[in-house]
């Protein structure tokens, strides 16, 4: 299930490289900035109220829907070693870039943290403990195959845009996804279509709309009734 056709490195507003999907004619973060975005929706309005609020013994488990770079995994890492709060990261990917594109992103530079090709060099399917705070595990597989063992307490859902894969924003993948959500867990996203917030509600969910980075208006916060 690799990636058939090759990547295409983009540099997006912020100076954060990203990804061009000629299979999907999609890029895998805003050309306004990947940096920004990442660090806007899905650490800011996800992660960070979470271990926030968080006892500090109890890790803050976290599922993406699309580990592609990694570059919202690197920003959980960072983010559980700054304030020394646990986080296990489990990510699905249906078709993995390779460990040469993963090398020519820039993220290390950009975010000021090191073990991206950690991340990209670890073996799929296992748990590995990458820093006091931090447990990472990918998962080669597709949303709609994956079983999950635990109840999430925040997804990051980064899929590609409901116009390239409308399968993936449908109240039918959302409520599977809410079935393995924590009630009061957090699904965040960068969609804020009129047809994904219903989707979502139908599913199970409360949709918060919030401003989103640089100049997109709204971003979707969801949180698992
Ligand atoms: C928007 S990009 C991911 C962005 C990623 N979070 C990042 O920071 O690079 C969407 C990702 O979902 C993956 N994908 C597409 N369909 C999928 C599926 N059915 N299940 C799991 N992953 C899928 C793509 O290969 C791609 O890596």
């Amino acid at each position: 299930m690799n990636n058939p056709s090759s990547e295409r490195l983009v540099l997006t507003a912020d100076g954060t490289h990203s990804l061009y999907s000629p299979v999907f004619n999609q890029h895998y973060h805003s050309l306004h900035g990947a940096l920004q975005e990442s660090r806007h929706i899905f650490i800011g309005l996800g992660l960070e109220p979470l271990l926030q609020a968080n006892a500090p013994s109890t890790p803050i488990q976290i599922f993406e829907m699309g580990f592609g770079t990694g570059l919202n995994a690197l920003l959980a890492w960072q983010l559980a070693d700054r304030l020394r709060q646990p986080v296990t990261y489990l990510g699905v990917e249906a078709f993995p870039i390779s460990e040469a594109e993963a090398a020519q992103l820039n993220f290390g530079e950009q975010t000021g943290q090191a073990g991206l090709s950690q991340l990209h060099r670890a073996a799929w399917g296992t748990s590995q403990v990458l820093s006091d705070y931090f447990t990472f595990q990918k998962q080669h597989t597709t949303l709609q195959a994956f079983r999950p063992e635990v109840l999430y307490d925040v997804i990051f859902y980064d899929a590609f845009a409901p116009g390239a894969q409308p399968e993936l924003w449908s109240e039918a993948t959302f409520a599977q996804v809410a079935a393995f959500t924590r009630p009061g867990g957090y699904l965040v996203t960068y969609s804020s279509k009129g047809s994904v917030r219903r989707a979502l509600q139908a599913a199970g969910f409360a949709v918060e709309k919030h401003p989103g980075p640089g100049t997109k208006r709204e971003v979707v916060r969801a949180v698992r009734l």
